[in-house]
């Protein structure tokens, strides 16, 4: 305070614990946890990951919190999971975290249990527990979220057999195709997959639209090696969004590549911005597929995997916010909103950006553009994966 400005931290601001391990630890002393902020939207997150034993065991919490339809202590372990991927070295004592935002006592009484036994009996005991794996193997079938899996679980479902051979269960389209897929929609996509994908979206384009281009977001636009989907946003010249996609099912289905497919038609209306509540999905043309890849050979004896595909084709002037939203993480675009709310004023979603007091629209070419009326660093779509 007496500088007039913010000072570098050094060691002796720091509080030190001499009760702690000094050989299974990292010192965290360039970037201070005092430092940290509680917006993952200020955080620079790789994917390098130095506190894996803690994030895991918090995200098996989660999971069960999502499981159990407790929403706000699901987000209160991803919060601390995400703030502990941002540290640039591992959590030394559980007493560290008292200077960390977002853990709160359920969270830091995991990192304590952690740090003296090595491991959680309460993430043992979620773990062993017949209702959470059972939720778990059934959310893992594409078209099945919580609620279907929590309705099967009730009626004393445990297995994939028995769903699929209960007389009273009528499987929608997408879980069809999960069930009859699941082989191969379960094993992750690599990197190399996505490219030979992202080729036969740039073959297909070339055919429907020269002028149109396509991007690869989610988390293989933040480095990851292996994801769950690939994720594509197309880029098409004014006023051509809406026809690309489903030009591009009618190709890929004459070429006998489409396993699957979910077209969305757009319900974009810019007399309708701001939005004022937020929707989980955005309003653009987009589709959930399930493409056949071809490989040289595969497990199954085939020559192609099935691989989950989104697509999403904005308008042209709406395509950097859509570009940011669909490139996670999914807490990172949480922390953006929320930052630009209560820290600006500011509603921000994959459509536009909006400043509620001078009630303007906040044009951006760029997701710098975004990053700069929200008056936040910019941070690189790798360093993102909060
Ligand atoms: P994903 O679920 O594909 O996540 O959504 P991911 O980070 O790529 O993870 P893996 O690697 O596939 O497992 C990608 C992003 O797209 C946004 C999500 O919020 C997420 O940030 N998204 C998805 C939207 O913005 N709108 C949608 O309608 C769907
Ligand atoms: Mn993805």
């Amino acid at each position: 305070m007496s500088a007039g400005r913010p000072l570098p931290v050094e060691d002796t601001h720091c509080i030190q614990n001499p009760a702690v391990d000094q050989r299974s630890c990292v010192h965290l002393s360039a970037t201070p946890e005092s430092a940290v902020s509680p917006y993952a939207c200020q955080r620079r997150t790789t994917l390098e990951n130095h506190n894996k034993i803690f994030t895991e065991a918090l995200e098996v919490l989660a999971l069960n919190s999502e499981f159990s339809g407790n929403q706000g202590s699901c987000l209160g372990f991803r919060r601390a999971a995400s703030v502990l991927k941002s540290l640039p070295a591992a959590l030394r004592s559980p007493e560290e975290a008292l200077r960390l935002p977002c853990l709160g006592d359920n969270s830091r009484a995991v990192l304590e249990e952690i740090c003296e036994c090595g491991s959680s009996s309460r993430v043992e005991e979620i773990q062993n527990d017949q209702r959470y794996r059972t939720m778990k193997l059934f959310c893992s079938v594409f078209g099945v979220g919580p609620k279907t899996a929590e309705s099967w679980f009730c009626r004393g479902l445990k297995t994939f057999e028995q769903v699929l051979t209960e007389p009273s269960i009528r499987l929608n389209r997408m879980q069809t195709a999960g069930f009859l897929f699941y082989e191969d929609i379960s094993v992750p996509v690599s990197r190399a997959e996505a490219a030979a994908l992202k080729m036969m979206m740039e073959e297909a384009l070339l055919f429907i639209n020269p002028s149109a281009t396509v991007t690869i977001t989610g988390g293989f636009r933040r480095g990851k090696e292996f994801g769950h989907d690939v994720d594509f946003i197309i880029k098409a010249p004014e006023g051509q969004e809406d026809r690309i996609l489903p030009a591009v099912i009618k190709r890929f289905k004459s070429q006998n590549v489409l396993l699957y497919s979910d077209f969305q038609k757009s319900t974009f209306d810019l007399r309708q911005l701001p939005n004022h509540r937020f929707e989980a999905m955005d309003r653009f043309s987009k589709c959930f597929l399930l493409v056949k890849l071809q490989m040289q050979e595969s497990r199954t004896g085939r020559n192609w995997r099935a691989v989950r595909v989104d697509l999403v084709a904005p308008p042209l002037e709406r395509f950097p916010y859509a570009l940011l939203g669909w490139t996670g993480s999914t807490l990172f675009e949480r922390d953006l909103r929320r930052f630009a709310r209560l820290e600006r004023g500011k509603l921000l979603d994959n459509h536009t950006l909006y400043d509620k007091t001078t009630k303007t629209f906040l044009p951006a070419n760029t997701e710098e553009d975004i990053f700069q009326h929200l008056g936040l660093e910019y941070i690189e779509p790798w360093q993102r994966n909060a």
